[in-house]
């Protein structure tokens, strides 16, 4: 639980490197694209394993449709991106508006997970408080 924890935290955490390169690419050198692409694609990695592991895992239940609502967010993202190759520039248009919607829900998944990481290790420290009293 700790570990899918701190795997979610890592999500938002990207994300801010991820609008970092925007700035970067924008401001500082434009070759900097490149690596917004391939952070962004990176991105998946830990995206996709949030949205797999609460299947395999009880304790991670409540989280299991806010993870996959991570990783259909995250696929809108790449989709907006590809848009304007596609020359639909409207749609494209909407990709950093998505990315606050991928931060804002990247950010629920990382509390809602750590909460629920406190209050397992809480059950068990009171178990064991139980058991030695
Ligand atoms: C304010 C936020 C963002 C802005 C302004 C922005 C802007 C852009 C731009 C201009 C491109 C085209 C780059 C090029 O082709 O040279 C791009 C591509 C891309 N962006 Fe973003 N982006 C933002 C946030 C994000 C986030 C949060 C992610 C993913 C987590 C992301 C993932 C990608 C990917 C994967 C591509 C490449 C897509 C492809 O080549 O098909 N971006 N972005």
């Amino acid at each position: 639980m700790r570990a899918l924890s701190l795997l979610a935290w890592s999500v938002p955490l990207l994300l801010l490197g991820q609008f970092l390169t925007v700035g970067l690419a924008t401001f500082h050198d434009a070759a900097l694209w490149g690596a917004h692409i391939a952070l962004g694609s990176t991105i998946g990695l830990p995206v996709l394993i949030l949205a797999i592991l609460p299947w395999l895992m009880p304790q991670a239940r409540p989280v299991r449709w806010w993870t996959l609502a991570l990783l259909t967010i995250f696929l809108i993202q790449i989709g907006l991106a590809g848009a304007a190759e596609s020359g639909l520039t409207l749609l494209a248009a909407l990709h950093p508006v998505n990315a606050i919607v991928l931060m804002g829900t990247a950010v629920i998944v990382a509390m809602k997970l750590y909460r629920r990481e406190r209050k397992a290790r809480n059950i068990d420290l009171n178990t064991v408080l139980k058991i030695s009293s």
